[in-house]
């Protein structure tokens, strides 16, 4: 692919925060796009300035929401240089949600030449603070501009990137969850392993109603039985059994398959615990919790790494997980995660990707 570079003029030139980065509130100088069209192929391949798009009032994905996006970090390194984590799977994970879009999918190996190309050149936009990392978003939109209901003939797909703060910026502090049987986010043979922005927009409304009543995520279960555990907000599940025993629910088609999650399962085999993909009935989950089976419970996605859960609460039940507090567990896998993508630790499964320097991607 060969990626025109337009550079930004003086006077729009901004300088990267050097702390109090919030999650994704300003971006870089310049982001990523190319265009689709069935005769054409994906073409306009560009590293441009960061701007606002103009898109036609009637453009589908403004509509229909046929819009695809992904969600990964660029982590700074003790050397300067710049590390991605399982970027390959994110990009397998773009042209999955394409698929069951009905969208176009990109070549992987060029689409990740274009993120490394991109970083590279905005490389002052990846922080060296601790804990803090650049977020990358590709996107890709429906472009056709009709109102009629059928899968569009082309398409936008752009990369913006933004640095963003620790997640845990005053410590390692558990996430209170409730467990909503009232609302459900993704149903099997919908949309929900893909990553699209209607899942999203279905979470809201639960997400706000769990604010209310003193929680700051949901967590989803099946929505044909409304029994057996998914997701918690925006990140996947995992329960910690005795200590040593770690379940998540399966990849049953309304889960998304998160990489973090994948990572978990091996890292935990790895560090000798046995992990199982099994669903998890929330009924026996809560009985388990207070007799103390259930020793941990955690989510698991790129913007947290890993969140321990301290409070749960169902219909007019709360209970409290881990007395409240981090557990080992948790702890252990999020210095392991996060020392392996910080390149602080040796990497023996081949997750790392260095950013080739120098416009050299
Ligand atoms: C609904 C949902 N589940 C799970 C995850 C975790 O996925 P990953 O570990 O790839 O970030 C995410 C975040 O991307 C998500 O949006």
């Amino acid at each position: 692919m060969d990626i025109q570079v337009i550079p930004v003029e003086a006077d729009q030139l901004r300088t990267p925060p050097t702390s109090d980065f919030g999650f994704c509130r300003v971006f870089a100088n310049r982001m990523f796009t190319q265009r689709y069209a069935p005769n054409r192929g994906w073409y306009d391949a560009r590293i441009e300035p960061y701007g606002p798009l103009q898109l036609d009032p009637a453009t589908v994905s403004l509509h229909y929401a046929q819009m695809i996006f992904e969600g990964m970090k660029a982590y700074r390194r003790e050397d300067g240089r710049i590390n991605l984590f399982r970027p390959w799977e994110n990009m397998r994970r773009f042209n999955n949600s394409a698929r069951r879009m009905a969208m176009a999918t990109v070549d992987e190996e060029e689409h990740l030449a274009a993120i490394c190309k991109l970083i590279d050149l905005e490389a002052e936009w990846v922080p060296s603070e601790t804990d803090a990392s650049l977020y990358i978003r590709p996107t890709m939109l429906a472009t056709d501009t009709t109102l009629g209901v059928k899968a569009s003939a082309a398409y936008l797909h752009y990369v913006i990137i933004s640095p963003v703060g620790p997640y845990f910026s005053e410590g390692f502090n558990p996430v209170s969850v409730y467990i909503t049987d009232e609302y459900v986010r993704a149903v099997r043979g919908g949309v929900g392993e893909a990553k699209t922005g209607g899942n999203y927009a279905a979470s809201l409304y639960a997400g706000e109603e769990a604010r209310k009543k003193g929680y700051s995520q949901v967590l989803w279960l099946d929505a044909i039985e409304r029994r057996y555990v998914e997701e918690v907000g925006a990140m996947n599940i995992c329960f910690v059994y005795e200590g040593r025993r770690i379940v998540t629910p399966p990849l049953n088609g309304s889960i998304l398959p998160g990489v973090t999650r994948k990572s978990v399962i091996e890292l935990g085999r790895h560090l000798g615990y046995e992990v199982v993909e099994a669903q998890v009935d929330v009924y026996e989950m809560m009985n388990d919790v207070k007799s103390g089976r259930i020793t941990e419970v955690f989510g698991c996605g790129t913007a947290a790494v890993i969140a321990p859960v301290g409070r749960l609460g169902f219909r007019d039940e709360e209970i409290v997980v881990s007395d409240g507090l981090a557990g080992p567990v948790s702890h252990q896998l999020f210095s392991h995660l996060t020392d392996i993508q910080y390149g602080r630790a040796p990497d023996p499964f081949g997750w790392i990707y260095t950013i080739p320097q120098n416009g050299s991607a």
